[in-house]
């Protein structure tokens, strides 16, 4: 598979990057490893129809598309994965110990820094390819009454956008090998030695009701495993809501 970020496209305003690509796409104009770039989304999308606001060109906001050679759908958990792994390989290099809360946010301390909307395209039962949209909080210090912070929060420096962005290209070229490989086994140790809370008893809503739980990991199929009355058991987002 061919390196990804050789082919940047940087825009003042749109209205989501993850749109932006995938109208590319539809017109046969976008090549893997492209990835788009915005100081400005109008209309920022997140995870469960929620939508993503950030003060512009404060923050990174970008979708990376990459195309597979031959990825099971049954396997779709790694590319989840292998994002989390770099954007927390990502700020490790300014020193900051992010968590990945599951299953699409990176925290540090109990607030978000960044959260990751991946749009898989499949084919039969293939993952053909993916646009990777990610929201990382980078000079923004006021975030009202949200619980997020930034790089800038933990470091006190400014940091151009355009630097993070190589800097998490250069993550993910360099995490690249276990999709490749389709290592499923050693992503999935990096991965649960960065989950927030694992074997921590916190209070969880499950199905309506708050009851104190234990994360356990994550199934084969990327569900979140939990203790819960003794038991072990899998939960899809749905059912559960951290509090
Ligand atoms: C979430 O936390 O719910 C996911 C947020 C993902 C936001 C990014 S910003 C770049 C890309 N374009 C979008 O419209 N959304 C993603």
């Amino acid at each position: 598979m061919k390196q990804l970020g050789l082919k940047i496209i940087q825009l003042d305003t749109v209205d989501s990057t993850n749109n932006f690509a995938a109208n590319l796409l539809s017109m046969g104009e976008l090549a893997h490893g492209t990835v788009i770039m915005a100081d400005e989304q109008t209309k920022g999308r997140g995870q469960r129809g929620s939508k993503w606001v950030t003060q512009p060109a404060m923050n990174l906001t970008a979708s990376f598309f990459v195309q597979y050679d031959n990825l099971a759908v049954s396997k779709q958990m790694m590319i989840n994965q292998w994002i989390s792994l770099v954007i927390i390989d990502m700020l490790k290099k300014h020193k900051i110990s992010g968590k990945i809360k599951w299953p699409n946010d990176i925290f540090v301390n109990d607030q978000k820094i960044a959260g990751i909307l991946i749009e898989n395209q499949l084919s039969q039962n293939k993952v053909k390819s993916s646009i990777i949209g990610i929201g990382l909080n980078v000079n923004q210090v006021d975030f009202g009454d949200l619980n997020a912070t930034s790089i800038k929060q933990h470091t006190q420096n400014f940091i151009p956008v355009n630097e993070i962005l190589m800097q998490l290209i250069e993550s993910l070229n360099r995490l690249l090998k276990f999709i490749i490989e389709e290592d499923v086994t050693r992503l999935k140790e990096l991965y649960l030695l960065s989950l927030w809370k694992l074997n921590e008893e916190i209070s969880c809503t499950v199905n309506g009701e708050t009851t104190l739980v234990k994360i356990l990991g994550t199934s084969d199929f990327g569900l979140l495993l939990m203790e819960i009355d003794g038991k072990e058991k899998e939960f899809d987002l749905k059912e559960i809501q951290f509090l």
